[in-house]
């Protein structure tokens, strides 16, 4: 802070904030008392209107803002920084600040600051950062476990035929699985860029869901489970591209024949309903499965990209922890809405309710 107080309201400020009105990032004007003589409307949003007038400190809980605000007004160049806001919602700024009059000038200073929120940024690049580190991660697991078994056949089990066909099935598993994760890697990334078409197609759910049992009856009995397909009377159709509800039917009841119990009942039951944001028609259907359930602390995290509850056990069923992500972005895609409910020992139940339109 200045040793010489300077009385604001004897010194017109050298700009008119209000100016700066239509722009979306705050900005405003403190003077060497640390006052904020003027801002735009965006730094009211940010600040509140008792801001105004007052010390920013106040207001602001940033020390590496006073601080640049107290090394500008010493003739320090301004410049750009990143600082944190904690209140009211955590927030990554990049901080744009320099000296009104310019550094040339002598007496009284004011310091102009622009704030820009780069927290989406930030959490975007975070967000890539991650995926190639998951991606290269999962892809090494079986590669290493490839490269062994190749070593091991050219060695150890050069003469050993049963030992060179386990290992052969166990390789080509492991190869399947790299295959799965391009594949569902791929799909991730179509949907992700289509995300903003909306299909235009009228799409049947009941065939649509009496073709995926149909494919999966197969990896069901395996279990010993059965597919019970619930259907109404009359079924309107729904909005949608079928290729892509029926991998999310696919991955539903997928899901539900992995992690549900053996030889119980996988409930597929279609109805229709009112979409839970909009209100608007629809058709909602839910794929329930008996089993140990999902604690819920894992249930708002499921639908991240290689997120799994239990990482062994998927992992071991050739599962990439892609299936859900691609399940939600269709359904983004579709403007449906995704709802994952759990009764931990007892069932668990996944709604995709989709708009519908008269045939
Ligand atoms: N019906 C269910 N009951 C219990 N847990 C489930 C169920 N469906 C999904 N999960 C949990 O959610 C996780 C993520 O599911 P997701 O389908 O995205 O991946 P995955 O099944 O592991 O692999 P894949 O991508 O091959 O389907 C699973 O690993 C599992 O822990
Ligand atoms: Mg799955």
């Amino acid at each position: 802070m200045s040793s010489q107080p300077v009385k604001t309201q004897d010194i017109p400020p050298p700009l008119d904030a209000s100016m700066l009105d239509g722009l979306s990032d705050p900005v405003f004007l403190v003077d060497p008392n640390h006052v904020i003589v003027d801002y735009n409307r965006a730094a009211k949003d940010l600040l509140g209107k008792q801001a105004l007038s007052a010390r920013m400190d106040e207001f602001l809980d940033s020390e590496d803002i006073i601080g640049a605000i107290d090394e500008t007004l010493g003739g320090t160049p301004g410049g750009r920084s990143e600082v944190f806001l904690p209140h009211p919602i955590g927030r990554y700024f990049e901080l744009n600040i320099w000296r009104l009059p310019d550094l040339k000038s002598v007496g009284p200073a004011w310091a102009m600051l622009v704030l820009h929120d780069i927290t989406e940024s930030k959490k975007a690049a975070q967000m890539r950062a991650d995926f190639v580190a998951n991606v290269s991660h999962e892809l090494r697991s079986p590669l290493s476990s490839l490269l062994g078994f190749i070593e091991t056949l050219r060695g150890p089990a050069r003469d050993d035929p049963e030992a060179s066909d386990r290992f052969l099935e166990i390789m080509e598993n492991e190869a399947k699985r790299m295959t799965r994760l391009i594949n569902d890697l791929l799909a991730l990334s179509k949907v992700e860029t289509d995300e903003h078409i909306r299909p235009e197609q009228l799409v049947d759910l009941s065939t649509i869901l009496s073709q995926v049992t149909d494919i999966l009856l197969v990896n069901a009995k395996e279990r010993g489970i059965e597919i019970s397909l619930e259907l109404p009377k009359k079924l309107r159709a729904v909005q949608g591209e079928s290729d892509e509800l029926i991998q999310v039917f696919q991955n539903l009841i997928g899901n539900a024949i992995h992690y549900g119990r053996e030889n119980s009942v996988i409930r597929v039951v279609v109805k229709k309903c009112r979409l839970p944001d909009t209100k608007e028609k629809g058709v909602a259907v839910s794929v329930i499965n008996e089993g140990e359930g999902i604690p819920a602390e894992h249930i708002p995290r499921l639908t991240e990209r290689f997120y799994r509850v239990d990482k062994g056990r998927s992992r071991g069923m050739g599962g990439t922890g892609l299936g859900l992500a691609i399940v939600k972005h269709i359904v983004a895609r579709h403007r449906g809405h995704l709802e994952i409910e759990s009764e931990l020992g007892v069932e668990t139940a996944f709604t995709v309710s989709l708009l519908s339109v008269k045939r």
